[in-house]
């Protein structure tokens, strides 16, 4: 689905340099994307310092002298103070946030407007509805409960997703102009299933209750079971749920 996303991105900046690019929620897919654009220079911004260090580790053969990969946080007012970019990614950036600066959602606009030259874009995931109509439908939402009941049981902070009108109404009062905005409807297949049931597993470790922790354990072996033999995953995908793309300029 990513790389759709990416393209409409690609799409929506027509033949415009790419200049300086900050992705200001950076990840190896994000970044991957980034740097396979014509850029003059790249900066990624990570919450977490494992993952700057992971990510320099792995890009180390396509950073050029003028790229970076920081970790840093946008609730603090000195990162990258004073530093414009001619594009700025939030990639699955504003969903994660509440990992990294809990209630600071309404601030992350404001946060990255100064840095913005020219346009902002922004990916994000539209909440699930609370019900779905199809098996595979169901199973997704399954699947996604049980991550979130895990990291919660772990002592952890879930995900909290926006939607796109949401956005619209933050860029808007952030000083953005929105200019084009498409909702696209996402295919899941075995990768998600056995991504996110895998962060499960992964929590169960955290767990007060060893006794809950092994029950959990089969639990979740039970629902990659009954999703991984879902019909929908041997014709394209299990079609759920919306990522939306917005690209925004400075007003
Ligand atoms: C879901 S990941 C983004 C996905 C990424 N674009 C990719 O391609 O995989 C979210 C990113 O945003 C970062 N992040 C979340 N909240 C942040 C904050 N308050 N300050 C800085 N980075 C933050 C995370 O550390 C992570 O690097």
């Amino acid at each position: 689905m990513a790389d759709s996303l990416f393209s409409t991105i690609e799409h929506f900046h027509e033949d415009r340099p790419w200049g300086s690019v900050l992705d200001a929620g950076t990840g190896a897919h994000s970044l991957g994307w980034i740097c396979g654009l014509p850029t003059e220079s790249w900066t990624g911004i990570t919450g977490d310092p494992h993952r700057r260090d992971r990510m320099k580790r792995d890009f180390s053969s396509r950073i050029r002298s003028h790229d970076r990969i920081l970790a840093g946080n946008w609730t603090d007012p000195g990162l990258l103070a004073g530093e414009t970019f001619d594009v700025v990614l939030a990639d699955y950036l504003l969903g994660a946030l509440d990992g990294f600066a809990p209630y600071f959602q309404d601030q992350l606009l404001p946060r990255l407007r100064p840095h913005v030259r020219e346009r902002l874009y922004l990916v994000g995931l539209a909440p699930y509805p609370d019900r779905a109509k199809t098996p595979g439908g169901k199973a997704v939402l399954e699947i996604a409960r049980l991550r979130d009941a895990c990291i919660l049981l772990a002592g952890h902070r879930c995900y909290r997703e926006y939607p796109l009108e949401w956005v619209k109404r933050s860029l808007e009062s952030s000083g953005f102009v929105v200019e084009q905005a498409e909702s696209m409807t996402i295919r899941y297949g075995a990768r998600f299933i056995n991504g996110q049931l895998d962060v499960c597993v992964r929590k169960l470790k955290y767990f007060q209750d060893p006794v809950m922790a092994a029950s959990m354990r089969m639990h979740i072996e039970s629902v990659r079971a009954k999703a991984l033999a879902l019909g929908e995953l041997k014709s394209g995908g299990i079609r759920f749920g919306e990522d939306y793309v917005m690209s925004a300029r400075p007003a």
